[in-house]
Order: structure tokens, then sequence, then C-alpha cells
């Protein structure tokens, strides 16, 4: 099996998810798009989508759905996202699409956070990939320096503009022992918008698409 028939067996399986009634919100990325894909046939059941960038969002459009926003609908139902990397307690590394601040505000206002991916995305500890954080444009030359002092070596994302207008930062070798600290002292850093680790609010399922099917994981 390749990696998109991962993915794609990955997202199948959190449709057994939706519910009748429900508002779900909708990530980004190679994974979400064959789930949106997916979505049509389970229409019925879904009252409302809010979702966590223009892309997503002009996909779901193309698919027949009108996108709510997060202040219509208030805390909702179900959130179901890719993710670049995740550990077994299912901390999150996100933002290789560049869409990790609206991401994680869909995250915190869900009730339930299924994360999909293929299981090269399954790892024992986070910070192989690099980790993405938006930032202010003016504050990057300041980020990128306490990033070094953290011996991260930061690479600005060049020509890319987030759907908040910020930039990205990808902060390569860092090795993150322990993530709910690191979220939080990158967050204390001035200018920071969002750093792309999700351990205050990691995933609560995290459906993981392999050689021999779907592994169901949970903390
Ligand atoms: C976008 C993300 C994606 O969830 C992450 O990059 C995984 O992407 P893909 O499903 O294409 O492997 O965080 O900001």
């Amino acid at each position: 099996m390749n990696a998109s028939e991962k993915k794609r067996s990955a997202a199948e399986a959190a449709l057994e998810f939706v519910e009748p009634g429900i508002t779900l919100g909708v990530g980004t990325g190679s994974t979400v798009n064959l789930l949106i894909e997916m979505l049509p046939g389970v229409r019925d059941k879904i009252d409302r989508v809010v979702s966590s960038s223009k892309a997503s969002t002009a996909l779901l459009e193309e698919n027949g759905f009108k996108v709510s926003t997060l202040n219509e609908t208030g805390d909702y139902d179900l959130y179901i996202d890719g993710a670049d990397e995740s550990n077994k307690r299912l901390q999150l590394i996100k933002g290789g699409g560049g869409a990790l601040t609206r991401e994680k505000v869909l995250a915190a206002a869900a009730r339930r956070f299924i994360c999909i991916a293929d299981d090269t995305k399954l790892v024992g500890m986070l910070g192989s990939f690099p980790l993405p954080i938006e930032v202010l444009p003016m504050a990057q030359e300041l980020i990128s320096r306490r990033m070094l002092k953290m011996r991260g070596h930061p690479i600005w994302r060049e020509g890319f503009i987030t759907d908040n207008g910020n930039h990205i930062l990808d902060i390569h070798d860092l090795q993150i022992s322990n993530p709910l600290e690191m979220e939080a002292r990158i967050n204390r850093i001035p200018g920071v918008v969002t750093v792309g680790i999700f351990a205050d609010r990691p995933a609560d399922i995290l459906l993981i698409g392999g050689d021999d099917g779907v592994r169901e994981m949970r903390v």
C-alpha cells in the first residue's frame, strides 16, 4: 500500500465517527482532502461545517458544503485533521501545510479531535519533522535568534504567506522530549502567533493507516 492509500483508509475510518446532526471541523492537507472528497457520502448526517484554511474551504464548497464560521458554531462536536508527526500520547507536530493557527483554534473548540494519518507519521519522539512556527513578519529575526539559543535551526519558508498574513519558520534539529513544556516555552516568545506542537490539546483518537488496515489509538 502506498502512502496515499494509507491516508485514504484512515480518512475512510474517520467517517464512522460522523454522527447524525453533527457540526464537523475540517483540517488541512492531503489526508484531509481525501476526507473532504468522501464527505458528500455522509452529507445527510452533517448539520454544519467549519474549516481551518482557505484551501479546505474552497474544496468543501466545491463538494457542495456551505462553510460556517467558528463564531457562528461556538464549541462543536468533532474536528478531523491530519498531522506531520504523532507520538503515542497523541501529541502532534502540525503545520506542514502552514494552516497551524486556525487548526489549533478549531482543535481547541472541538469536543473530540480525531487525527488521521499514514503509519510513517507515528514516531517515538517529536522533532524529526521540522517544527513549523507561524510568526509575525516583524518578529521573524527575534524568534529565529531565540530558537537558535534553544539549539534549533530555523529556516524561513520563503515566499509562503499564511491565511492570516504571517510568515512560517521551520525549526530543524529540535528533539522534543517534553512537548508540553516546549509548546509553552515557544508560546512565550513575543511575536509567535502559533507553534505547531499540539500537546496542550492533543488528539483524542489517532487513526493510522498501514499495510494491515487502520489502527485506532487512544490515550
Ligand atoms: C497542515 C497540517 C497537515 O495536517 C499536515 O501537514 C499533514 O499533511 P498531510 O495530510 O498532507 O500529510 O498540519 O497545516
